[in-house]
């Protein structure tokens, strides 16, 4: 496994096992045959979590996962478990009390004295309390409820705001995938600059990046039944449509073939070896679907420049993104 340290003593796995899969629109997901796979990705070395406050019941599986784990393994085992979440708040004027309150929470529900990472989302830039927030988040730091304040789906202007304002930010996680490669026009460099690091999400589109859509027919948005795969069916769509992503799921093909690997490996890999990605997000739908033993071959995975040049001989075909959504997290606002 590879592994990033985010800050001292703190390495994260570079796959990070993503749990917005358990927030519902993914087929049911059992609580303890769940968290009982929880237990199954820490043993195979995936031993880092991302989630968020807004996740359905995610908080919670954290903490009956390291009860479970100490039960099972130890205390000690504890220690070599890093699980990051989210503050979502809805854009409204922010309080002192209101932010400590808010992460109180997710610690209890997390069974943590300190959240390793705390990712901040912001709906609205027009509502400008995102930055009371984020002094309220930095003195939760200071005081140790939190080891970590990083961003979601901010975009860079935003972020050279936060700088300017003498604001601490470890990370942003955003869309980042080859279809999806907008943190590579601005995101990437500023954070470079800033002692910022990048988490990808989408880096396998919901699983459309693999051997299984290959050759498909295109599917309809009734036919995909996740809210993953709608969410970057729609992305593909805007990118380039159905037939150029088959023949970009071809150039995957080949240069996977010539490694051994997979589809997803690759897609993986490529967004991983970009400059100020810390690790990629895979999602999991704990107790549904599993893909472990394939996600642990990215780690051996080697692209070369041939591989790269095979890859964007498609990619170069698509639209830019970046000019017609805008730069990271603009897709939501
Ligand atoms: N900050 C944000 O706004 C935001 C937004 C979206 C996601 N995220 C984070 O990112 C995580 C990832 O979510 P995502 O929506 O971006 O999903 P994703 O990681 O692009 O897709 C996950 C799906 O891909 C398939 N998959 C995984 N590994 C595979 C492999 N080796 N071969 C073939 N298929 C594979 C699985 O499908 P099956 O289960 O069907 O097999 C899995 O459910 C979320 O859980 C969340 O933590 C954050």
């Amino acid at each position: 496994m590879e592994t990033h340290q985010l800050s001292p003593g703190l390495n994260v796995c570079r796959v990070l096992n993503g749990m917005w899969q358990v927030a519902g629109g993914h087929g049911y997901i059992e609580p303890k045959k769940a968290v009982s796979e929880m237990v199954k990705y820490h043993e195979a070395g995936f031993t880092s979590w991302d989630l968020a406050d807004i996740y359905g019941p995610a908080e919670d599986f954290i903490g009956d996962f390291r009860r479970k784990l100490a039960e099972e393994k130890g205390e000690q085992e504890l220690k070599n478990v890093q699980a990051f979440t989210k503050f979502v708040p809805e854009p409204a004027r922010m309080s002192r009390s209101f932010v400590e309150q808010s992460i109180d929470r997710s610690r209890k529900k997390m069974g943590v004295q300190s959240i390793d990472l705390v990712q901040f989302h912001w709906w609205d830039y027009g509502n400008v309390s995102w930055l009371d927030a984020l002094l309220f988040l930095s003195e939760l730091r200071d005081k140790g409820m939190v080891r970590n304040v990083g961003l979601t789906n901010f975009d860079t202007a935003h972020m050279q705001d936060m700088a300017d304002a003498g604001v601490r930010i470890a990370s942003n996680q955003v869309q980042y995938s080859i279809i999806d490669q907008r943190p590579a026009v601005k995101m990437a460099e500023f954070c470079r600059k800033n002692n910022s690091v990048i988490y990808a999400y989408g880096t396998v589109c919901g699983g459309l990046l693999s051997e299984k859509y290959l050759n498909r027919e295109e599917p309809s948005i009734a036919e995909l039944d996740t809210q993953s795969l709608r969410k970057y069916k729609k992305m593909i769509d805007a990118w380039g449509g159905w037939k150029l992503f088959q023949e970009l799921l071809a150039a995957l093909k080949g240069v996977a073939d010539g490694h051994g690997v997979s589809i997803a490996n690759v897609a993986a890999r490529y967004v991983m070896d970009r400059p100020a990605v810390a690790g990629v997000i895979i999602g999991a739908r704990l107790g549904l679907a599993e893909h472990r033993e394939d996600n642990a071959r990215v780690f051996g995975l080697e692209l070369d420049d041939e591989d790269r040049k095979k890859i964007e001989g498609a990619t170069a075909k698509s639209r830019d993104l970046y000019a017609s959504i805008g730069d990271c997290g603009d897709e939501y606002r």
